[in-house]
């Protein structure tokens, strides 16, 4: 496989083009507008002078990297990489047309592939041009830094096509672990129970919102806290997973906690918004609460 084409040039769809390109691929990036893939290679550019001035990255190298990204309008480019991943919007009706439309230009041994957190595999490749190389690759935020990708099979994907995400993870330096298709894998089935949890702890005051992440933090040697890793994750799309475990499982230990809820109604979605449990305008967060 010598390319990669990613759809959606948020932070994950960057994250994943930049660990391609680092890789070696050559990467088309694209989204809605070609300006929106564009300044997701500026942003990148930006990452990768970071790594630069802390010299853990040689110019030439970044430069080169930066090279085999190429933003993207349309999907005709795409019809000659050999893997799709589809970065977009968490909502299917948004998914399956974009696997419909890139359907039609996808290579014959191409596979498509799709970084939903949340969406049965099985039914989504319902919607795209081949179920047997349709698979799920979960990534993890900042990809750059998160080691892992959860791969994902549909009841029709077949081992070729597991063969071939496992070789691109390889290549991206990933450790893969398999899941099956069921609401949430493997990561969000465990950590957005603790999550909600920490809300709900919130909620019933059993602690300050700083003193429930310092516990966390300190206590469990997590990087961040519960409410700090909910911001930074988008309080909406905690919200959304959780409904997801709770409708997919039927099991009411996973209903939203309140506060959650009220956050997201109150349009405080977390640091994407400047606002959730902290309030990020300053130079350092503060508690809403
Ligand atoms: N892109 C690229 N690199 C980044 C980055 C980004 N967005 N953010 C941080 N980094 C790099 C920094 O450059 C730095 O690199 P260096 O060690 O080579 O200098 C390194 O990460 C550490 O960054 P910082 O020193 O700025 O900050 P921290 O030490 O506080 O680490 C963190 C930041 C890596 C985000 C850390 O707090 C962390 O691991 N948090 C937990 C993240 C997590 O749990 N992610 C999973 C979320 S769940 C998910 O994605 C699934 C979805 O379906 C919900």
């Amino acid at each position: 496989m010598q390319s990669v084409a990613v759809i959606g040039a948020g932070q994950m769809g960057a994250g994943i083009a930049q660990v391609s390109a680092q890789a070696g691929y050559q990467v088309f990036l694209s989204d809605v507008e070609l300006a929106v893939a564009e300044r997701a290679k500026d942003y990148i550019g930006n990452v990768l002078g970071r790594a630069v001035s802390k010299q853990k990255m040689d110019v030439q190298e970044a430069e080169n990297v930066l090279k085999r990204i190429q933003p993207v309008g349309e999907y005709e480019p795409m019809a000659t990489a050999g893997l799709v991943i589809e970065a977009a919007t968490e909502r299917e009706d948004i998914k399956r047309k974009i696997f419909d439309e890139v359907g039609k230009v996808l290579g014959h041994q191409a596979v498509l592939a799709s970084n939903t957190s949340s969406i049965p595999i099985t039914r989504m490749a319902q919607a795209s041009p081949d179920a047997e190389r349709f698979v799920g690759v979960h990534f993890f935020n900042p990809v750059p830094v998160m080691g892992l990708i959860e791969l994902i099979c549909g009841l029709a994907t077949s081992d070729e096509t597991v063969g071939k995400v496992e070789s691109y993870a390889a290549a991206i330096g990933k450790k893969v672990v398999h899941a099956n298709d069921a609401p949430g894998f493997i990561v969000n089935r465990i950590l957005l129970p603790m999550l909600n949890e920490a809300c709900f702890a919130l909620g019933e005051g059993v602690a300050t919102i700083p003193d429930i992440d310092a516990a966390v933090t300190l206590g469990l040697n997590h990087p961040m806290g519960p409410l700090t890793l909910a911001d930074f994750i988008g309080l909406d799309t905690c919200l959304h997973i959780t409904n997801v475990l709770y409708s997919g499982t039927g099991d009411p230990k996973f209903r939203a906690a309140p506060i959650l809820v009220k956050y997201v109604e109150a349009g405080w979605l977390g640091r994407k918004t400047g606002k959730g449990f902290y309030d990020y305008s300053g130079d350092a967060p503060v508690p809403t609460r």
